[in-house]
């Protein structure tokens, strides 16, 4: 048994903390309010959280791993935990979306301590003490050590959880997913909005840049990925909601930059025209500073 630290209880670290309860450990939930009476509605029955949960960072124990799920826009806030959970040189694993991880942690944590996971779990806050699980967790980490050691950390959970030889190829994957998921935050509708015919190829527009992006960036894709890409979006229910369009809805800040903005960035560097993407950025920018 481990004692585990999950920094971010929102939609992901609740259900990271139910299967790390389920897999045996004691969990250390560290949020910025109280979490009484959480549960999880996973695929196989609700789970209630019985964690010891923290509020203030000034008070955090040392752990044997930190689990950040915060949003990829709440990294300062997540490294206030980290000194306290790392006293004793716990590793920091980062499951969130987007092909950055170890640079966002890395003005906080030395480089041989980050482990970035790929999540791949539908997922959707209900209430602040309630958070429904579509699917199974699927958690994708970089071969080795660190890998091999967060791997057991799920044993005996219904987690699929693996290290993979191709980590980059794997984000990469993911973020052509989640590039077109702009495309539902912007038009505050759920998922099934890409199933019309012309946003399926505005969709299609937005994952080919992120895949010709990719490729420059040494991942390797499959001819065709955009379309498979778009076909499993289509396949997937109609009223899911990803958390670019849980954030607009809300009222919090997005996920854009890591989701697009990198693409963006990247695309530059690689002299990759992307248009589409960059359109997507200015639309959401422009209607966000509209309701501001
Ligand atoms: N949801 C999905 O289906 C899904 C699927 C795959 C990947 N992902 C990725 O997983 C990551 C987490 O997403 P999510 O959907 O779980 O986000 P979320 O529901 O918004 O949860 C993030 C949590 O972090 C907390 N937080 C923010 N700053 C904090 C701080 N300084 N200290 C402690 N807690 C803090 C938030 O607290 P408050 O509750 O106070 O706001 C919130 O509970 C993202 O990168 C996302 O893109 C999500």
């Amino acid at each position: 048994m481990a004692r585990v630290a999950v920094v971010g209880v929102g939609a992901i670290g609740s259900v990271i903390a139910a299967l790390l309860q389920q897999a045996g450990h004691e969990v250390v939930l560290c949020a910025r309010r109280p979490q009484d009476g959480l549960v999880v509605d996973t695929p196989d029955g609700p789970v209630a959280i019985r964690a010891t949960v923290v509020t203030d960072p000034a008070v955090a124990p040392a752990v044997d791993w930190v689990l950040v799920a915060t949003k990829a826009y709440d990294v300062a806030g997540a490294a206030k935990w980290l000194k306290g959970l790392c006293a004793e040189g716990a590793p920091v694993a980062v499951l969130q979306n987007g092909v950055e991880h170890r640079e966002r942690f890395a003005p906080y944590v030395p480089m041989e301590k980050i482990l970035p996971v790929m999540v791949d779990c539908p997922v959707e806050r209900e209430a602040a003490d309630r958070v429904r699980q579509r699917g199974v967790m699927h958690l994708k980490v970089p071969g080795g050590a660190l890998g091999r050691e967060f791997v057991g950390l799920f044993a005996g959970s219904p987690a699929d959880a693996a290290e993979v030889p191709d980590f980059l190829s794997v984000v990469w994957r993911k973020l052509c997913y989640n590039s077109q998921g702009v495309l539902s935050a912007l038009l505050l509708q759920p998922a099934g909005v890409v199933r019309g015919e012309a946003l399926g190829e505005v969709a299609l527009d937005i994952i080919r840049e992120c895949a010709a992006v990719a490729r420059a960036e040494g991942a390797v894709l499959e001819e065709g990925v955009a379309e498979a890409v778009l076909s499993a979006q289509r396949a997937a229910p109609a009223d899911g909601v990803n958390s670019m369009l849980a954030d607009r809805w809300a009222g919090r800040p997005m996920e854009l930059d890591a989701r697009n903005g990198v693409i963006l960035r990247m695309g530059r560097k690689h002299g990759i025209p992307t248009p589409a993407n960059s359109m997507a950025m200015a639309l959401m920018e422009a209607m966000v500073a509209k309701s501001a």
